[in-house]
């Protein structure tokens, strides 16, 4: 008999790996897996791009009025890994960037652009069978959700696993201390906003990664995954 499928939610603070492990598990389950950070960074690339965030103010207005004009999608990239397009625009690289990470958090924190993306990743799920990471999933986009974990790390641990990436990637100005610093902030800003803060749902498990390896980790997920599902 088929297994039946859920909807799985992973919410955490920035930088715990949630998306290396969402993916990861969703391949290896045969899920469907949605970034929902990667829809808020790329908001914020179009703003940026048009000019409607001027220091950390953002123009709400023009924001509202253009929402409709942008289109989210994702597509597998020939690896089979998912990657994120902003009005048939492969952005993937760009929304990681430095510039986008720093003025993200404002972005999220408009109650107008959060309903506007929790209805579409409502719509996402709607047939179950989906890994969905980000802050609000198991508290706001699915409630229900019959798996729900609560990914956190130490904040030390996560800044370095962002620079290594960082530099990965071939930055080499972004420092260890800055990087630290955005990741506070952005701790800060997400749990304080008055929209949808990010908090732990009542029945969610929680993983602590500071010191767990990625191996260790996927089979805590799928431990829990199979139990939930047998
Ligand atoms: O997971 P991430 O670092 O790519 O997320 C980018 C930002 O978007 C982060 O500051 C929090 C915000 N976010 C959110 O508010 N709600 C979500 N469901 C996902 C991300």
């Amino acid at each position: 008999m088929e297994k039946k499928k859920i909807t799985i939610a992973l919410d955490g603070y920035s930088s715990t790996g949630k998306s290396t492990m969402a993916k990861a598990l969703a391949k290896k389950i045969g899920y469907a897996y949605i970034d929902t950070g990667a829809m808020y960074r790329t908001v914020t690339l179009y703003c940026l791009d048009n000019n409607l965030i001027d220091g950390d103010t953002v123009n709400e207005a023009a924001l509202e009025a253009a929402l409709p004009e942008i289109h989210i999608t994702f597509k597998a990239n020939d690896e089979g890994r998912s990657e994120t397009y902003l009005n048939g625009v492969n952005v993937e690289q760009e929304i990681r960037s430095m510039r986008v990470s720093s003025k993200v958090s404002i972005i999220a924190a408009l109650g107008f652009v959060r309903r506007d993306m929790v209805r579409q990743q409502q719509a996402m799920g709607r047939d179950k069978g989906i890994v969905m990471d980000g802050r609000d999933i198991g508290t706001v986009v699915f409630p229900d959700a019959e798996m729900k974990v609560f990914v956190t790390a130490d904040p030390m641990v996560r800044a370095q696993r962002r620079f290594d990436e960082l530099r990965g990637k071939g930055d080499t100005t972004t420092t260890l201390e800055e990087v630290l610093a955005n990741v506070t902030e952005r701790d800060r800003i997400d749990t304080t906003r008055a929209e949808s803060p990010l908090r732990q749902a009542d029945d969610a498990l929680v993983l602590d990664n500071s010191h767990m390896t990625i191996a260790e980790q996927d089979k805590w997920l799928m431990d829990h995954f199979n139990r939930l599902t047998q």
